[in-house]
């Protein structure tokens, strides 16, 4: 199998790349990142010299280049993972959100169709499907109503990546997963930005009351059901994953110093991100029992080695969170308190 997997550079993508090389000994990745801030070569510089694997440099957004690696690789199948993928930015700058997430995807799923593949599959969230109340899940049937310019470009592409199945029978098949930790992860996102400023004795901050829920999944377990999603998925179908551990962000952000053992006097509770989606949760029965999937991770032992790998890797994080991420940090955080 030779595969496209797109924002391999970044969290998601540079574990699955991993997993992979690791557990499909047949395959080979071309990886086409653009490397944003998100992106990060470092991730898999490792991998540089083997046969196995490929990285180009480019934009999902530029039509001929993606045209270009289609006519010369002749793709089996397709991984999209790149995207701009937090919320927080999102609502700072919307329009790269648009650009990236629905031009881009529909750039590769035109390529797709012109140049023929055997699966593409679309990796969305569970962001599409919005808020919860204190009750309920989201199944694969629970009606898109997404509430953040990054949510709505994910519904839009998803609902774009359908379209093509519908209308050109491109055999499209799209996951849904909820919030991911593990390794690699960029320290804009909850669990590595309090990690990264527990270590450093650095104000954790907190939005609103802290009580917003979210459903963790460690990244290699959302790995694995994306191997089994374009392997068994049936195209046009789409599926949920999460690991069913719902944690409220104060749980969490305690826990996270308790592991690095820093006080809780390090929290400081900031003003709540606008239109802050309350409670995501998630039913993965129809992934369970379709494709033989289940996660593998318990949350407080795999957050326990998160925090050891961010321990462990400072100076990955460090170099990484410099220029460009401290302005984004001064513009998000520095009003804010
Ligand atoms: P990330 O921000 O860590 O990585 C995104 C990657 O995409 C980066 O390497 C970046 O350089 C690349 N990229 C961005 N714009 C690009 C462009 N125009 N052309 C080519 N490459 C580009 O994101 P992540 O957390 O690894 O998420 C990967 C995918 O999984 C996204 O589609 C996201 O919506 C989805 N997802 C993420 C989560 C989560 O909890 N992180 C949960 C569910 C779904
Ligand atoms: P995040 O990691 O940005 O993921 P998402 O918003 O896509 O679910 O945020 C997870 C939760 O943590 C969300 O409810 C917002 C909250 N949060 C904070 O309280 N403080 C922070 O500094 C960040 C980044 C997030």
């Amino acid at each position: 199998m030779n595969i496209l997997l797109t924002g391999g550079s970044g969290f998601i993508g540079s574990n699955l790349v991993r997993l992979i090389l690791a557990e499909r000994p047949g395959w080979r990745v071309v990886n086409l990142d653009k490397l944003t801030y998100a992106g990060n070569a470092e991730n898999l510089a490792d991998l540089s010299g083997n046969s196995r694997y490929r990285f180009v440099r480019g934009d999902i957004c530029n039509g001929e280049l993606v045209a270009d690696l289609f006519r010369n690789e002749r793709f089996d199948a397709v991984m999209h993972l790149a995207a701009e993928s937090h919320v927080d930015r999102s609502i700072l700058a919307p329009s790269i959100f648009i650009e990236t997430n629905v031009r881009g995807t529909q750039v590769l799923l035109e390529a797709a169709r012109e140049f023929g593949v055997k699966r593409f599959l679309h990796v969305s969230t569970d962001e599409v499907y919005g808020s919860l109340g204190p009750t309920g899940l989201f199944t694969e049937r629970t009606p898109l109503d997404p509430s953040s310019p990054y949510s709505a470009s994910k519904a839009s592409s998803d609902l774009l990546a359908l379209a093509y199945f519908h209308t050109f029978k491109l055999p499209v098949v799209v996951t849904r997963c909820s919030n991911n930790y593990g390794p690699y992860q960029f320290p804009e996102k909850l669990i590595p930005l309090m990690i990264a400023n527990a270590v450093r004795d650095l104000p954790l901050p907190v939005y609103g009351d802290g009580m917003n829920v979210r459903d963790w999944i460690h990244v290699e377990d959302h790995g694995r059901g994306l191997l089994a999603a374009l392997e068994l998925g049936e195209p046009g179908q789409v599926y949920n994953f999460g690991a069913s551990s719902e944690r409220h962000n104060i749980d969490i952000v305690k826990l996270v110093l308790k592991l690095v053992g820093k006080p809780e006097s390090l929290i400081q509770y900031v003003k709540d991100r606008l239109g802050h989606d309350r409670r995501y949760a998630i039913d993965s029965t129809k992934a369970q029992q379709k494709l033989g999937w289940a996660p593998r991770h318990i949350f407080e032992d795999a957050l326990a080695a998160t925090v050891e790998w961010y321990v462990e890797n400072r100076p990955w994080w460090e170099r990484i969170i410099s220029g460009e991420y401290l302005k984004y940090y001064e513009k998000q955080y520095g009003a804010r308190k």
